[in-house]
């Protein structure tokens, strides 16, 4: 692939909130490139809202800047505005407006011209699977009918960038689903940022994801770096005697443990059988997988089984903010 220009579509730079003594946020920088879909993750009362807030440009930052496309929200919250199209958290819709009428409302306040109006509310419904309901009162929509709503409420401008406070919450599966597929739809051409409490979303989903935990940023990776990462390292081993001789453990423990860059070897099953397996540690970032199997092949041992632990996004989420979010609740 050839090295293009990165453009940064968003940016936190060192963000902090104080709410009186609450401390929401502290010191959170990352950016995000122009076509990222990244999910933005973290227990209750992490900041994950007050952020997007920030970055919307509803809520100012006791200290520290958020940059859309470049401009500092601060300093022209009206441009950066216009960049960005924002589902809060709580999708606050008129319960007994038309969806036309809301959408008609809205293309109102962002000032779309009425020649090129009812184009853009065609397109919008379409592409938010709205045209059956346009003539319905939003307070009579299911709960997924409402979201897509407000994502059309979000795009009606064409914004390039997307900001979404858990698009997905409070849906049934089957909505989800839906959901997922129209955001990961948008994010063909767009940036979107996107909070969540459902782990399979992000990696359904997102390119990559940001942690944060008690106002503070734990990782910001893709999820397959972090489950690496985060894994310290644990590799499964079972190994059986070659032709069927018998094993003996202390012997086969001595070479496992005695394989550089090999920490802790525990026997997990079929001690005393034909094949045993073993749970090893490695020491620091080093992968003695290789070296594993050339001490297995000089030992006379049969590897069965060799592989590297992969933590889930879920344990990856809990070793990061457990025990960390709680302080302020
Ligand atoms: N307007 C406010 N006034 C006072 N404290 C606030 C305000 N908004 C947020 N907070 C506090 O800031 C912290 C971060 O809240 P925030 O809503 O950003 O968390 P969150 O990650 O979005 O949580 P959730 O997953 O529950 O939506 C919390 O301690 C919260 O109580
Ligand atoms: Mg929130």
């Amino acid at each position: 692939m050839p090295e293009t220009s990165v453009e940064t579509m968003i940016e936190a730079r060192a963000l902090s909130k104080h709410f009186g003594a609450t401390r929401a946020l502290q010191e959170i920088s990352f950016k995000v490139a122009r076509g990222e879909i990244v999910g933005f993750l973290g227990p209750n009362g992490a900041g994950k809202t007050t952020t997007m807030r920030i970055l919307t440009g509803f809520l100012r930052p006791t200290s520290g800047s958020a940059w859309i496309g470049g401009i500092d929200v601060s300093a022209d919250p009206l441009t950066t505005r216009g960049r960005v199209g924002y589902l809060p958290e709580s999708n606050p819709l008129y319960a007994d407006m038309m969806v036309i009428d809301y959408l008609n409302y809205v293309a109102d306040m962002r000032s779309i011209p009425v020649e090129s109006r009812q184009k853009r509310l065609h397109e919008i419904g379409e592409r938010c699977g709205l045209m059956k309901v346009l003539g319905k009162d939003i307070g009579q929509l299911s709960k997924g009918f409402r979201q897509r709503v407000g994502l059309a409420q979000a795009m009606i401008h064409d914004p390039d960038i997307l900001i979404l406070d858990e698009p997905t919450s409070g849906l049934d599966p089957n909505q989800i689903v839906e959901i997922r597929e129209l955001i990961k739809d948008l994010g063909r051409e767009k940036t979107v940022v996107l909070s969540t409490h459902i782990l399979p979303e992000v990696e359904a989903t997102c390119s990559r994801i940001i942690i944060v935990a008690d106002g503070k940023l734990v990782a910001n990776d893709t999820a397959a770096a972090l489950s690496e990462r985060k894994s310290g390292a644990i590799i499964r081993v079972t190994v059986k005697g070659k032709n069927g001789s018998a094993l003996d453990l202390a012997k086969v423990k001595g070479v496992l443990a005695g394989v550089d860059g090999v920490r802790s070897v525990d026997v997990t099953e079929g001690e005393g059988g034909p094949a045993v397996g073993f749970k090893l540690q490695s020491a620091g970032e080093a992968d003695p997988r290789e070296a594993l199997f050339h001490a297995a092949v000089q030992n006379d041992l049969v590897l069965l089984d060799l592989h590297r632990e992969h933590l889930s996004l879920e344990d990856v989420f809990r070793r990061l903010t457990r025990g960390e979010g709680g302080s302020h609740a």
